[in-house]
């Protein structure tokens, strides 16, 4: 468009414009709004200009036409500028499509703040198909694109469905240190930190703590960060995740797996039915379909018979024997090809964690599960909790850990011992199964990995 010197000004005659985000002007159709955001897409055409904007709300296809499409002002918007649209919200005409099924007809419009353009230009910082790691050090503009923030958008839906579902089941939210002395899983992946002098560990899982809140609290969760120093760059592995925790008591092995089982099925069922989620996943991953009760339950044991039938080689390229671990290729293979969500259970002692309980009618193996779903494997993993001292000391000895730090751990089997039992879900886990995500980095809002600690 050619442009002119026309000064934009408004007319005073109008209605007043109501201020509303984008997506109650979905519902707002024959009046005269007010809507602020960033100019997520720009287009010129004749004597129209097109503006698609954005609020984190949603997407709201706008149009200029007149005097507004040709004032030199307009020629000078760029794309992530932030601008105030007043007009009025139109119902399309069947056949034609725009987020909501409206249009704002702009009467009026001021510009907030102009984004640059040529060199500095937002297309010149994350142009498609650049680098991943370029587009991780522009992340803090990435995040506006469509696809990531609508994970992001799933994500928080699917953090609000957890926490109604514990609120549901009487399960308290308790909010666990960071910054511990212990380690849960290992003492390979713990990320060590000077403390006042002593040495301190960022925690690798809040189960422990969890744990000691039976006793005053009942049934407790956390949905806190975890952090792993992994040595392996892998698709599913962060360095810092949100890590869904909770820890459940007087309870069996089998009642857990029904909890967890139904947390599961119940909270993808909401975040399906939500209005904001729903539709994003559809779009992110067309094909899913939600789990359903009961999910099947497989013994480690014989999930190493199935891996020797299937010609599936452990870590070594041998065939499986039992005690081995089930790396990630192997599990993912079992796991895609079986295709529906999996409890693989009662793995054998050795190759788990210190404070696993012993199955009672097969020693060797514990009260242990890990949730499997189709493209991703692991999502969960937890676990029946030993419920003696002397048999966790045992695990201390054959774990190599010295007790001492642990003696309020050990203090909730002298005070009160209970059956109890715990689990523990990746947020970027599950996300990448229901977004269909190749990896969990593209489920964390700044992800954190094996040299990766910006911005
Ligand atoms: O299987 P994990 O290591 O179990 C625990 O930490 C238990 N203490 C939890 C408990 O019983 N309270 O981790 C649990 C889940 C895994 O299934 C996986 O989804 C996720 O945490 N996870 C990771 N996610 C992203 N990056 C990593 N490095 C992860 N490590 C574990």
């Amino acid at each position: 468009l050619e442009a002119l010197n026309i000064t934009i000004l408004q007319d005073t005659s109008l209605p007043d414009a109501q201020k509303c985000k984008i997506l109650k002007s979905y519902d707002a159709v024959d009046q005269r709004v007010k809507v602020s955001g960033w100019i997520h897409r720009l287009r010129s055409s004749k004597n129209h200009v097109f503006i698609v904007l954005r609020d984190g709300t949603g997407f709201l296809q706008a149009v200029l036409t007149g005097d507004l499409a040709l004032a030199h002002q307009t020629s000078t918007l760029t794309l992530e500028s932030t601008v105030a649209l007043y007009g009025k919200v139109c119902k399309l005409p069947d056949g034609k499509t725009a987020p909501g099924g409206v249009e704002l007809l702009v009467d009026y419009y001021e510009i907030v703040s102009l984004a640059p353009s040529g060199e500095e230009a937002f297309t010149n910082k994350i142009a498609e198909g650049a680098d991943p790691s370029l587009l991780l050090d522009q992340r803090h503009l990435a995040l506006r694109g469509e696809t990531l923030s609508a994970v992001m958008k799933v994500r928080a839906t699917l953090l609000r469905y957890i926490r109604r579902f514990y609120d549901e089941e009487g399960i308290t939210e308790v909010t666990p240190p960071c910054m511990v002395q212990t380690q849960v899983e290992g003492g390979s992946t713990l990320f060590k930190l000077g403390y006042y002098g002593e040495e301190a560990y960022l925690t690798q899982s809040s189960q422990l703590y969890l744990e000691t809140c039976l006793a005053s609290l009942g049934d407790v969760y956390s949905i806190q960060e975890s952090f792993r120093a992994e040595k392996s760059h892998t698709r599913r592995h962060l360095s810092e995740y949100t890590h869904i925790e909770a820890e459940l008591c007087f309870l069996d092995f089998e009642e857990m797996l029904d909890h967890i089982e139904k947390l599961i099925t119940k909270t993808v069922k909401r975040v399906l039915e939500d209005p904001v989620s729903g539709p994003l996943i559809k779009q992110l991953n067309p094909g899913f379909t939600a789990p359903e009760m009961p999910f099947m339950r497989l013994d480690y044991k014989d999930a190493i018979t199935w891996l020797v039938e299937h010609d599936i080689k452990n870590e070594e390229g041998e065939d499986f024997k039992f005690g081995d671990d089930i790396a990630e290729a192997a599990e993912r293979k079992m796991t895609d090809t079986i295709g529906v969500p999996i409890f693989l259970t009662r793995f054998p002692a050795e190759i788990k964690s210190f404070y696993m309980k012993r199955c009672p009618e097969a020693p060797n193996v514990t009260e242990s599960v890990d949730v499997l779903m189709p493209n991703v494997g692991e999502i969960t993993g937890g676990s029946m909790r030993i419920e003696t001292t002397e048999e966790l000391m045992a695990g201390f000895a054959r774990e190599g850990i010295d007790p001492e730090p642990y003696y309020w751990f050990i203090d909730q089997r002298k005070y009160g011992s209970c059956p109890h039992g715990g689990y523990g879900i990746g947020t970027e886990r599950i996300l990448a199964w229901l977004c269909d995500r190749f990896t969990v980095r593209d489920c964390s809002l700044y992800p954190r990995f094996t040299g990766r600690c910006k911005p």
